[in-house]
């Protein structure tokens, strides 16, 4: 394995690339390959055996490209295979699961909010965690139905994405949560309409940051932090190429993004 090699990124579509930007941000020096499996989301909806073959077959191509370390950039993924995925494959693989644990401890109102999918909110590995923390905090669960098929059509700032996020949103509200935690890399695309539609007393946490963190601190402890400048990001989609590039922004010109039937 070399540093050189890519960090290989995966999810069921175009919403892990806010991962992947929290990735790059931190560690600019390193190859990023992306891949969106579009045409396979929402992986939300999904049984989990489904959701276990399309990570193995992500997966898979990511090592065939040279991936030295694999990010599942998708909480539905992370939680219905990552560790049939760690037993299978020697490379490091890392996980994104939902922030309940900083949320669930700053909390004050006791309450705290998490918008997932149906397969990442009915996973054991969820499960567990949500135990956890729920013993002296309210966890109100909601799926967040209809938002990544949203997003995968470009429809983000749409009037359509605000009425169902206004819908998510009112049960969660009702209990008084003080914290909303994305429980999908999809959802902090939709941070402005969220912000817009919540209180002031509401504070939105991701996790894509902590993920970042860990990528760095896996590839340092094994030695495999890129130090010196390398090749330009790279992602692949096989659903619309036009959805991904803006998400990531125009401004990022320099990135190639490609059709790919995988
Ligand atoms: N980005 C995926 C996640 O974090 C979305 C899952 C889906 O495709 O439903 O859960």
């Amino acid at each position: 394995m070399s540093k050189k090699q890519p960090i290989g990124i995966f999810d069921s579509g175009v919403g892990g690339t806010s991962i992947w930007k929290e990735i790059h941000q931190l560690l600019p020096y390193e190859h990023t390959i992306y891949l969106a499996d579009s045409i396979n989301a929402p992986y939300g909806e999904k049984p989990k055996e489904e959701i276990v073959r399309l990570s193995f077959k992500n997966t898979k191509k990511l090592l065939e490209m040279g991936a030295k370390i694999i990010v599942v950039a998708c909480n539905t993924a992370t939680t219905n295979a990552i560790q049939q995925l760690r037993s299978s494959f020697t490379v490091p693989i890392i996980g994104i699961e939902p922030a309940i644990k900083p949320a669930a401890t700053k909390s004050r109102a006791k309450v705290i909010g998490i918008l997932a999918t149906k397969g990442t909110l009915s996973s054991e590995l969820f499960a567990r965690t949500s135990d956890l923390y729920s013993k002296n905090t309210k966890v109100i669960e909601v799926i967040g139905n209809g938002l990544v098929p949203a997003i995968e059509n470009g429809q983000k700032d749409s009037e359509k994405m605000d009425r169902l996020l206004r819908d998510l949103l009112q049960p969660m509200l009702q209990e008084g949560i003080d914290y909303l935690v994305l429980g999908c890399s999809h959802y902090p695309y939709l941070i402005p309409n969220l912000k817009r539609l919540l209180p002031d007393s509401v504070t939105i946490i991701d996790s894509g940051e902590a993920v970042a963190r860990q990528t760095q601190a896996v590839l340092g402890s094994q030695d495999l932090l890129c130090d010196q400048p390398n090749k330009a990001p790279e992602f692949f989609t096989n659903g619309n190429p036009q959805v991904l590039k803006n998400l990531i922004n125009a401004s990022e010109q320099t990135f190639n993004v490609t059709y790919l039937d995988f």
